[in-house]
């Protein structure tokens, strides 16, 4: 009995024996602007955008070459108003200061047909608080978002999931009643009592917002979502205040009789030709689990995102974690990602999660290594994947944050050129992502698929980075060495390391 129980205990080890490292620096008092240099929004709309920044507060923001009817609040950094009805490009000189020092960088705001011309960032609530989710939680995921300084790192969209309209049949005052108005208006449940003045809360903090519905008849927890009320449904979204639309396939499936591509596609195109004609600019994720090649359609529908898989949540680890699995098969799909396209592999699931198989359950933290971890988080800015935290934004510990507020890594993710990583090796033990970034710099990850730590080597042309050029360590934030004809690390198992050559004679890319 002692002895066979040996053998367990010792798998255990590497997950807890492991003294986690903490990779990112703590970010300087002086400012530093972060976020992506390039901004999409569609002419005549409305405009909001709270310049992500760290430093020490009070900092005192300025913007230069802002398109008309287009304001700063140099105390918060916010900036907000309507753009101008014509196409254009605007090329806003933004600047920080503070006591300790200053920082100034460049914003493209793009006023064209196209949004989230970087990967959407910010925070999903279902993995957090399933159908418990009320308006109060959502007010403490915004809160959170500001206080814990995720937003200064770029984190920007507040959206709730599932389970804020009633479900019909039910007879729990707090989620049931008539799930419609007098005129056919989709209606809260009694959690949500006030809509636009819940996104009014948000949008007050420079944040944006998201909602959730499909286009069946029910969502997946059976509340009442769109069939047959598609316009209707996202005007009042617009009219709610909402910036942001996850439309997840659900109980389609019982009006979609066949399973074709026009079938998979119908939806998503009624939708997609509704949300760019109402009075504020609305992102659309499609989230239909990959059927159809969604890839291959997404953006000609009208999406901005489209899932690529199934739920994170319910992947089953096999020799490596679940997400390595999803993550391994968003990878192939590189070639469809793009500015305002991009392919989603479900949210960031580390830190303090609930359980998707048992969801009464309180969440709890992860149990992936901190090297586990930080290969998530380092594997969805490569795949230039939407970046979701969808753990609990009251549980928000060192090591979390660690991982999810490194400026360097985010900007690997948000680069302008908006290309996804492509594979340039995988095998059992080893996966090596190469992500182009703007101006000739170039990002790698090199990932240990294997049950101990390894030395990992790529060549100068597996990277496409020239022999001699200097290489930064991303997660550590510093010089790394330079690239010869070709470069070693040494990788924890199940681990990664980030490197990135910057644009030569160029300040570091972020
Ligand atoms: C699933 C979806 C999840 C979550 C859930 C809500 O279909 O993939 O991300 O939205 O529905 O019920």
């Amino acid at each position: 009995m002692r002895l066979s129980i040996i053998p367990f205990l010792l798998c255990l080890l590497p997950a807890f024996a492991q003294q986690a490292e903490l990779r990112t620096p703590p970010p300087g008092k002086a400012p530093r602007i972060n976020g992506p240099s390039v901004y999409g929004v569609r002419p005549g709309k409305p405009f909001l955008y709270r310049i992500p920044c760290t430093g020490e507060r009070p900092v005192r923001f300025t913007a230069k070459g802002l398109p008309q009817g287009i304001s700063l609040d140099g105390a918060t950094g916010i900036l907000s108003g309507k753009v101008p009805a014509r196409k254009g490009e605007y090329r806003v000189q933004l600047g920080a200061s503070n006591g300790a020092g200053k920082d100034g960088r460049l914003l493209r705001i793009v006023v064209g047909d196209t949004l989230a011309l970087t990967p959407p960032m910010g925070w999903n609530d279902w993995y957090t608080h399933y159908t418990r989710i009320t308006d109060k939680l959502m007010r403490q995921g915004a809160d959170a978002m500001i206080a814990s300084g995720m937003a200064d790192a770029g984190y920007q969209y507040v959206n709730i999931d599932d389970c804020w309209s009633r479900k019909a049949g039910s007879t729990d005052p707090e989620i049931g009643g008539e799930p419609r108005g007098p005129n056919g208006e989709i209606l809260t449940n009694a959690r949500f009592p006030d809509m636009k003045g819940l996104t009014d809360y948000i949008h007050s903090k420079g944040l944006k917002a998201g909602i959730y519905s499909s286009p069946g008849p029910a969502t997946c927890a059976k509340f009442v979502a769109s069939w047959q009320h598609e316009e209707q449904d996202a005007r009042t979204f617009a009219a709610w205040g909402f910036d942001f639309l996850k439309y997840d396939w659900c109980t389609y499936g019982s009006i979609a009789k066949e399973k074709s591509l026009v079938a998979f596609q119908t939806p998503y195109k009624l939708m997609g030709g509704i949300l760019p004609r109402l009075d504020r600019d609305v992102v659309f994720n499609l989230c239909q689990y990959g059927m159809g090649d969604v890839w291959k359609w997404g953006a000609e529908v009208g999406g901005h995102s489209w899932r690529t898989t199934g739920d994170l949540g319910l992947e089953k680890d096999s020799r490596l974690p679940g997400f390595y699995t999803i993550g391994l098969r968003n990878a192939k799909l590189h070639e469809f990602a793009g500015p305002g396209r991009w392919n989603d592999p479900d949210y960031l699931l580390i830190g303090t999660v609930g359980d998707a198989r048992n969801q009464s359950a309180p969440p709890k933290p992860v149990a992936l290594t901190a090297d586990e971890q930080y290969s998530y988080m380092s594997m969805w800015s490569l795949m230039a994947a939407p970046l979701f935290y969808s753990g609990d934004m009251n549980h928000l510990d060192e090591l979390t944050l660690n991982i999810l507020t490194n400026t360097e890594i985010i900007a690997i993710n948000q680069d302008a050129l908006g290309r996804q990583a492509h594979i340039v090796r995988q095998n059992e033990d080893e996966l090596v992502l190469v992500k182009p970034l703007e101006g000739g710099a170039v990002a790698f990850g090199l990932f240990n698929l294997s049950q101990a730590p390894r030395k990992m080597r790529v060549t100068a042309k597996e990277t496409g980075i020239k022999d001699g050029r200097e290489l930064r360590d991303a997660w550590r934030q510093k010089v790394a060495g330079k690239m010869g004809v070709d470069f070693e690390a040494t990788v924890a198992r199940h681990g990664v390391e980030v490197f990135i050559a910057p644009v030569q004679g160029r300040r570091q890319t972020r």
